[in-house]
């Protein structure tokens, strides 16, 4: 069993790669398990455990959700020294997350992250919340999890999209900082596709290492960490723009990476290879990336402004000059208005 332990704040995360047998092993333990209505039927649990099983979906991590979290462990005794374990993808995470960090003025945490995105982002970096009056992850904490199981066999079951979409994280942190997981991305798609769990462990290792090193580096998002959201401007406010119903995070990241990198090449900060070589590799897992024919870009701008306004904060984009070399700065709207105007 590979372990790997990652120190966040003062506190460390364990993270464990497991079976499907042991991954909820937590004989001995005072526990509540948390599971959406997708990830329920994926495990089986004695008749004794306490669970409760979430509506699925992003508008369920929400107030309703924390609240049933927080009463159910309530009823169910649980204490400081007891466990929370979320089982699911990032929306479960959060939801866990944050009711932990709340219960008892904190109590133990525990993932079993069930998608590819929660297994290398989410489930890594104590970040908690919910969506409240319109405003996502508005609410929240930052809580690490004591461990975070992962089994990548449990990926089997994982609509497509979903994949897809938790691989666009996997190849931005490649991008970032992780040559080897850039050179696996590309010698072993088809592998990835096919969801061997044993290259997938090797992937998902490379990913969390990459999210890890910047947690440890800036827990509280002060700097560095911000570099994770390479792509993520951009993607926001595609995602905003189109509806969260017609596109994927991860298909809107992919094509804010394309962007940014854009941006780079008009502003002459990116190097034109490394351009190249990053859109090979997002036609090669087939994310689509001619959004800016189909949206208006005013209304990218608008979004983008609007997002600022939100948090009350100056955007600063993140670009590169080329692999791991990553900086971030505000972008004019002349710059804008050129980079998403249509391609003919
Ligand atoms: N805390 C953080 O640092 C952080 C980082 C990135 C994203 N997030 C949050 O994560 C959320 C997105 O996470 P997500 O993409 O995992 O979405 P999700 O949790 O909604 O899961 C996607 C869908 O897959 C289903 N599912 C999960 N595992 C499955 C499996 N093994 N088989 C079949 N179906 C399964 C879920 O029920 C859901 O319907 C967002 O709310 C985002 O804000 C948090």
């Amino acid at each position: 069993m590979k372990k790997k332990v990652f120190s966040i704040g003062n506190l460390k995360t364990e993270v464990v790669f497991t079976d499907s047998d042991s991954c909820l092993d937590f004989r001995g333990d005072s526990s509540i398990y948390i599971f959406d209505t997708n990830t329920r039927p994926l495990f089986t649990l004695p008749p004794e455990a306490n669970i409760i099983v979430l509506p699925a979906g992003e508008i369920h991590k929400n107030w309703q959700s924390i609240d049933t979290v927080c009463s159910s462990a309530l009823d169910a005794g649980l204490s400081r020294d007891s466990i929370m374990i979320g089982i699911g993808g990032g929306v479960v995470c959060d939801v866990t997350g944050l009711s932990a960090s709340l219960f008892m003025r904190g109590t133990g945490l525990v993932f079993v992250p069930t998608t590819l995105l929660a297994m290398t982002d989410a489930a890594l970096g104590g970040k908690t919340g919910f969506d409240y009056r319109g405003y996502k992850n508005i609410l929240g904490t930052f809580y690490p999890a004591k461990e975070i199981r992962i089994c990548p066999s449990v990926l089997a079951t994982l609509p497509d999209k979903e994949f897809k979409s938790g691989l666009a994280e996997v190849i931005k942190h490649a991008l970032l900082r992780d040559r080897e997981l850039l050179s696996l991305l590309i010698n072993e798609k088809e592998k990835i596709i096919r969801r061997d769990p044993i290259i997938l462990a090797d992937v998902i290792e490379k990913s969390l290492g990459v999210k890890g090193w910047y947690v440890e580096h800036d827990f509280l998002e002060k700097g560095i960490r911000t570099h994770l959201n390479f792509g993520h401007t951009f993607g926001h406010a595609l995602e905003s723009v189109m509806g969260f119903e017609r596109i994927t995070h991860g298909e809107a990241v992919m094509w804010g990476i394309k962007t940014a990198l854009k941006t780079g090449i008009v502003l002459g900060e990116t190097d034109k290879s490394w351009e190249e070589e990053v859109n090979e590799i997002i036609r090669l897992y087939g994310y689509k990336t001619d959004y800016q024919n189909t949206v208006n870009p005013e209304e990218i701008i608008s979004a983008i402004a609007f997002d600022k306004k939100k948090k009350k904060d100056h955007v600063r984009f993140v670009l590169q000059h080329t692999y791991a070399d990553t900086f971030t700065m505000p972008l004019s709207h002349d710059v804008l208005k050129h980079v998403l105007a249509p391609v003919t």
